[in-house]
C-alpha cells in the first residue's frame, strides 16, 4: 500500500473540516477524490503534504509515518503537491520555472552542479514534451493560457518525480479540449505515480476515473467506489451530484 490513513481528524475553530475513518490508495493508482465546497477534501491533502497538522489520526507513505514531519520532509519522502491556486512565478520563462522546480528538490540539489547542463535540459525537455509544453518554454509563464499554466504546475511535480501526486482542482476554469488534455496526461502519468486528484467537472472525473473515486461530504466519506456505482449512488446524488456547483454539462 502506498498510502494508509486512519482516523484522521482536524477542526477549525470547533468546526470538523475533516473525519476520516480510513482511506487507502495503491501504488499507481489514480483516485478521484469529489464533494461539496467545504468537504475538507483540500484539508485532506493539506495534511497529507504537512501543510495542515491534524487534531489526531495516522498517515502512513510507503509503511513510514508522516504526520510530525514538515512539508520540505515530507516532499523529500515523494509526495509533491499541485495546489488549487497558481503558483508558478509570471515572470519566469517556462524553463526557468522548471529549472527552479528542479533546483528546489533538495536531494539533487547538491548534485545538480555536477550534473552538465544537457542532462538538466534533456530531462526539463522531457517532461515539457509530456505537459504538452515543449513548444512554449522560452515563452514568459505569464503569457500562458490558463490551461497551459496548470500543465506547468503539473510539470513542476512532476519534475520532482514524486511517487504520490496530490493535484487538487487541476480543471478548474479550462476549455472542454484543455480538460480532456490534462486527463490523458494524467491517465498517463498514473503509469508511473499513484495519484489522488480532486475535481468538481463530472465530465472529467468520468474521464479519469479508471480506479476509484471516494466521495467526501462535511469532513466524512460518504461512499468509496466505481465511478458508476458513485454516480447512481443516491446519497451521493442527494448531498453533492443535485447541487447546483457540480458541473454535470453535456454528462
Ligand atoms: N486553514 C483553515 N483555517 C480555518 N478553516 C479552514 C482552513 N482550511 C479549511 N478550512 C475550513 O475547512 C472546511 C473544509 O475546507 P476545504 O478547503 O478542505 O474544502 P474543499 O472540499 O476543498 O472545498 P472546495 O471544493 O470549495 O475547494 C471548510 O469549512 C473551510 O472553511
Ligand atoms: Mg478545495
Amino acid at each position: 500500500m502506498l498510502l494508509t490513513v486512519n482516523e484522521l481528524s482536524v477542526s477549525f475553530g470547533g468546526v470538523h473540516a475533516l473525519d476520516l475513518s480510513h482511506f487507502e490508495l495503491n501504488d499507481k493508482e489514480l483516485r478521484v477524490i469529489i464533494g461539496p465546497n467545504g468537504a475538507g477534501k483540500s484539508t485532506f491533502l493539506d495534511i497529507l503534504c504537512g501543510k495542515t497538522k491534524p487534531d489526531s489520526g495516522q498517515v502512513l507513505y510507503n509503511d513510514i509515518p508522516v504526520l510530525g514531519k514538515t512539508e520540505v520532509e515530507i516532499a523529500n519522502l515523494g509526495i509533491g503537491r499541485k495546489f488549487q491556486k497558481p503558483s508558478v512565478f509570471p515572470s519566469l520563462t517556462v524553463f526557468d520555472n522548471m529549472l527552479l522546480a528542479l533546483k528546489m528538490k533538495k536531494s539533487i540539489f547538491a548534485s545538480l552542479f555536477f550534473k552538465p547542463t544537457e542532462e538538466i535540459d534533456v530531462r526539463i525537455r522531457q517532461v515539457a514534451v509530456k505537459v504538452g509544453l515543449d513548444k512554449e518554454l522560452k515563452k514568459i509563464a505569464g503569457e500562458l493560457s490558463h490551461g497551459q499554466k496548470q500543465w506547468l504546475e503539473i510539470a513542476i511535480v512532476v519534475l520532482q518525480d514524486p511517487k504520490l501526486m496530490l493535484i487538487d482542482e487541476p480543471a478548474a476554469g479550462m476549455s472542454d479540449e484543455e480538460t480532456e488534455k490534462t486527463g490523458e496526461l494524467l491517465l498517463e502519468l498514473s503509469k508511473h505515480h499513484g495519484i489522488i486528484v480532486i475535481e468538481h467537472d463530472m465530465k472529467f472525473v468520468e474521464q479519469i476515473a479508471k480506479d476509484l473515486v471516494t466521495v467526501l461530504v462535511r469532513g466524512k466519506l460518504l461512499v468509496e467506489g466505481s465511478f458508476s456505482q458513485v454516480r447512481n449512488d443516491q446519497r451521493v446524488i442527494d448531498s453533492y451530484l443535485g447541487r447546483a456547483n457540480v458541473q454535470l454539462e453535456n454528462f
